[in-house]
């Protein structure tokens, strides 16, 4: 095993998406500094080319790696679709991936219905194809492409009536359905959980990958013997490619509405600074 420096955790996504996630990793690890980089430019993600996806991937993660991180969590399922392997031969530190959370949730719900929602691009790549076939199922698991949900959720916020149109959109000819199971298999879709829980009946169980991707980080800090520091402040970096400020300050804004909704900490146990991308993190 190399030996790693320590350092701040990367985490990044196409856009907005990844803050469910970069929420979740500063709850765990309130005493840690993190950057997070989102690729608003080149977002969405889930209707291009899995070359495209890659390159966009690999450029972005170089950035991390120009801001000394010891680890980098690919906070997209559709990224990690295209380039989690290209990424873990090119780099030293533990890269960490998403993959929709099918597992728990055929686990769960024995020999149920499961819905899986996600991009065009996570459901078309072979790694979907083969998480799928390494598990021993007896569900009916029916795929959801959610086509123009992440250009929703980018362009007019999470919180906006056009992603309520755009998931009833999508969910209409499967209504007649009943589902045990919703696997939101897309990071934004997380963003916009409660959304998509309106639109079932309550006791449909929802599930994503992002806890299990912390607890995976979390791991393989450890195995890398990385200490980690839980005592606040947690300091966060966020840049974004586009290099927008107003775009800077909506990522703050989402991050602090998810740490409040999820009130696991404090907003003054939190340092944020927004940063282009060719600049250096302060902490
Ligand atoms: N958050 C990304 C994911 O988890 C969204 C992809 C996109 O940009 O379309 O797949």
């Amino acid at each position: 095993m190399e030996e790693i420096k320590h350092g701040p955790i990367g985490v990044f996504d196409s856009g907005y998406g990844g803050i469910s996630v970069l929420a979740n990793l500063i709850e765990s690890m309130p005493g840690e500094s993190f950057v997070f980089l989102s690729d608003s430019k080149n977002a969405p993600y889930g209707e291009l080319e899995p070359e495209e996806v890659l390159n966009h991937t690999v450029t972005n993660v170089e950035i991390l790696n120009s801001q000394a991180v010891n680890a980098v969590v690919i906070a997209c399922n559709t990224a990690t679709s295209a380039a989690v392997q290209t990424l873990r031969s090119k780099y030293l530190f533990p890269i960490i991936g998403m993959e929709p959370a099918v597992k728990p949730a055929v686990n769960k719900t024995g020999s149920g219905r499961v819905l899986v929602a996600a991009t065009d691009l996570t459901l078309k790549e072979k790694k979907f194809a083969s998480l799928i076939e390494s598990i021993d199922h007896q569900n009916e698991i029916i795929t959801l492409p959610c086509i123009g949900l992440v250009d929703k959720i980018e362009e007019h916020g999470p919180e906006s009536p056009e992603v309520d149109q755009k998931i009833d959109e999508l969910l209409e000819p499967y209504m007649s359905l009943n589902f045990d199971g919703v696997v939101l298999g897309c990071t934004h879709y997380v963003l916009v959980k409660d959304k998509w829980r309106s639109k079932f009946p309550s006791d449909t169980v929802f599930y994503d990958g992002n806890e299990g991707t912390v607890r995976q980080t979390i791991r393989m800090l450890k195995y890398y013997k990385q200490v980690i520091s839980n005592c606040p402040p947690a300091r966060v970096c966020i840049m974004d490619s586009s290099q927008n400020d107003d775009r800077l300050a909506q990522c703050k804004k989402l991050l602090m509405n998810q740490l409040e909704v999820n009130r696991k900490i404090s907003m003054d146990q939190l340092h944020i600074e927004l940063r282009k991308t060719d600049e250096l993190c302060k902490f």
